[in-house]
């Protein structure tokens, strides 16, 4: 692929919207996207809400969509934008657990303007040397870099979402002083998928029968901001799984039982502190699951892709104008 930078893209960087958004006291919004039904859903809800926005990709989407579709498609994101009537949109797009210096150098070649470096399973010695390493690549070409310290819980691998595993604040001033990360992921107790918690770990509505999932680790979220004031923090897992779409889901021949997230109200109190990039995946796929679900039980004989992926993108449009409007906050905050 010919090597282009993201300015000649129209994308920008994470530098100056992290750095308002931690003083303003909000936080952006990170929506993964794999399919031209979410491209167009995240831009739609970005310019209709006037919020600056990261899209970004996985390794994952990278494999399934292609490397250079997703790059245009990005590019076509901005013009999109423009064509809604956003003057000068503010579109990231970003690289989503990075896990290698070659992958994400393959993303800055490409057009990206952010990337993440995810050495988070690594001694913490090796995390840095790689971060380190990315960050002086990435640097020269304006485009910024998140690491992780910590490790995320998730019940796929069979980590409990244990204390251990939490960002250690002591360590957090020699990493990013000897990494020259731009922002940092931290393990706070989100964990990836839209089952964060065991239900072992949860206590149980008595009226609903749902399960009310373990508080985040404030506390460690606090000790960290007070090692790095002002440094931007990013939450990955924070989907909140909405109950309505999975009950949908359910309804309509799927099954999902327990699925659980992070209630908004934990997120909303993180977006008000030095957390500004909140990581978004897993209630766009339940909010296209459940209205494909519904729309194809209800319309059995329509067989035309535009007929069911028509609601599944309002239907996700939906939710990511609530996330940025009543959790994240990061609504008007375009310029
Ligand atoms: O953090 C993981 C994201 O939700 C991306 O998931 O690797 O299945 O694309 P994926
Ligand atoms: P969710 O699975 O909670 O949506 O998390 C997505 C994420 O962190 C992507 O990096
Ligand atoms: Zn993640």
């Amino acid at each position: 692929m010919k090597k282009v930078s993201y300015k000649a893209l129209g994308l920008v960087n994470t530098k100056k919207m992290f750095a308002k958004a931690v003083k303003g006291g909000y936080a952006i919004p990170a929506f993964n996207f794999n399919t031209m039904e979410q491209m167009q859903a995240i831009v739609q809800a970005a310019v209709e809400t006037k919020s600056p926005v990261i899209m970004q990709v996985s390794k994952g989407a990278r494999k399934y969509a292609n490397p250079t579709i997703l790059r245009y498609m990005a590019q076509g994101a901005v013009e999109y934008a423009k064509e809604l009537g956003c003057k000068k949109p503010e579109i990231v797009l970003h690289l989503d657990h990075g896990d290698s210096f070659e992958t994400c150098k393959s993303c800055i070649d490409s057009g990206f303007s952010s990337v993440m470096i995810d050495g988070s399973a690594l001694p913490f010695k090796d995390n840095i040397k790689l971060t380190k390493k990315v960050v002086a690549y990435a640097h020269k070409y304006g485009v910024t870099v998140e690491a992780e310290l910590g490790v995320l819980a998730g019940v796929e691998d069979e980590v409990a979402a244990e204390e251990s595993h939490y960002t250690k604040p002591e360590e957090v001033i020699e990493f990013a002083t000897k990494t020259g990360c731009d922002s940092l992921a931290i393990s706070i107790g989100t964990s990836h998928g839209a089952y964060k918690f065991k239900p072992e770990q949860c206590t149980r509505d008595p009226k609903t029968g749902k399960l009310v999932p373990p508080p985040l680790a404030f506390d460690v979220l606090k000790a960290i901001e007070k090692k790095l004031p002002g440094f931007p923090i990013v939450l990955h897992g924070s989907s909140s799984v909405p109950q309505d779409e999975v009950d949908t889901i359910n309804k309509y021949g799927g099954k999902l039982p327990d699925a659980v997230g992070i209630p908004e109200e934990q997120l909303r109190k993180a977006a008000k502190s030095a957390v500004c990039k909140i990581n978004i995946d897993s209630d766009s796929r339940l909010a296209m699951t459940a209205a494909i679900r519904k729309h194809l039980a209800e319309n059995p004989g329509h067989f035309d892709p535009r007929q069911y992926l028509t609601p599944a993108r309002d239907n996700m449009k939906k939710m990511y104008i609530h996330k940025i409007v009543k959790v994240l906050g990061s609504n008007g905050k375009l310029g």
